[in-house]
């Protein structure tokens, strides 16, 4: 496998071409941002913890039926990753309220919900991911009503999956952002899934477990990071 030259470098990744024209490498940064980038910092060892996470996460998706971009892990921060595009929605899904959620209604953080939420934002860095109601992905052709079926499918066991592995690991799974991309027509999950892109609250403490530590100044930054790899590779 030759890692050839750079397609893209997102706000957390960098893509690479490979000599084969399905399989990107994606090397993950320790860079982070908040608020649409306009918080920069950086969170040593992060790249190695999203890559690593992701990794052992997608693996357990594909065996509970969600097809993923995951090839095969390079180093602590390389992965080869079907060459997908990107569809241009964020999934998210929500448990218990927090972050936005909780502004948008003006209430307070950790309601338990009887069902889980699932919404869009349209990604888009320029327009700052507006949520999106589902028919305006469909009046803008983001996604066929046959894909937003079958990633509603996908979310759903993304998040029945998840909110019982996190939870073994003593880590409550409050809300998560996934992607999904189109790789050979079909829909797959792409992207990560890692304390970037989840809420995770310690089951005894409710301890912020995830970025809101680096979003909203808590400390203890990178040995959180840390230690939810720790937890995630028992
Ligand atoms: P929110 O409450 O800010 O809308 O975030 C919901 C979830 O999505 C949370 O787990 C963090 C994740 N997320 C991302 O992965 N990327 C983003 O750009 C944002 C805003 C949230």
């Amino acid at each position: 496998m030759e890692k050839l030259e750079q397609l893209y470098e997102g706000k957390a990744k960098k893509v690479f071409k490979t000599n084969d024209p399905k399989l990107f490498i994606v090397d993950y940064k320790d860079d982070a941002t908040a608020f649409n980038g306009e918080k920069k910092g950086q969170i040593a060892g992060k790249g190695a913890v999203n890559n690593v996470m992701s990794n052992i996460i997608f693996q357990l998706l594909e065996q509970k039926g969600v097809p993923t971009h995951f090839v095969e892990q390079l180093s602590q921060r390389e992965t080869v990753v079907k060459a997908v595009k990107i569809l241009p929605l964020e999934v998210i899904m929500r448990n218990v309220s927090a972050g936005s959620f909780a502004k948008r209604y003006g209430v307070e953080e950790g309601i338990v919900f009887d069902q889980p939420t699932f919404e869009f934002s349209y990604k888009n860095d320029d327009l700052g991911d507006p949520l999106m109601c589902e028919s305006h992905a469909l009046a803008l052709k983001l996604a066929t009503a046959e894909q937003i079926e079958t990633i509603k499918k996908y979310a759903s066991i993304v998040n029945e999956t998840l909110k019982e592995f996190f939870l073994d690991k003593g880590l409550k799974l409050i809300d998560f952002k996934i992607e999904f991309g189109l790789f050979d027509g079909e829909v797959i999950l792409a992207d990560e899934i890692s304390p970037d892109t989840c809420r995770l609250w310690d089951v005894k403490t409710n301890e912020k477990m995830d970025k809101d530590r680096f979003r909203r100044d808590l400390g203890n930054v990178e040995e959180t990071y840390q230690e939810v790899l720790k937890r995630v590779q028992k």
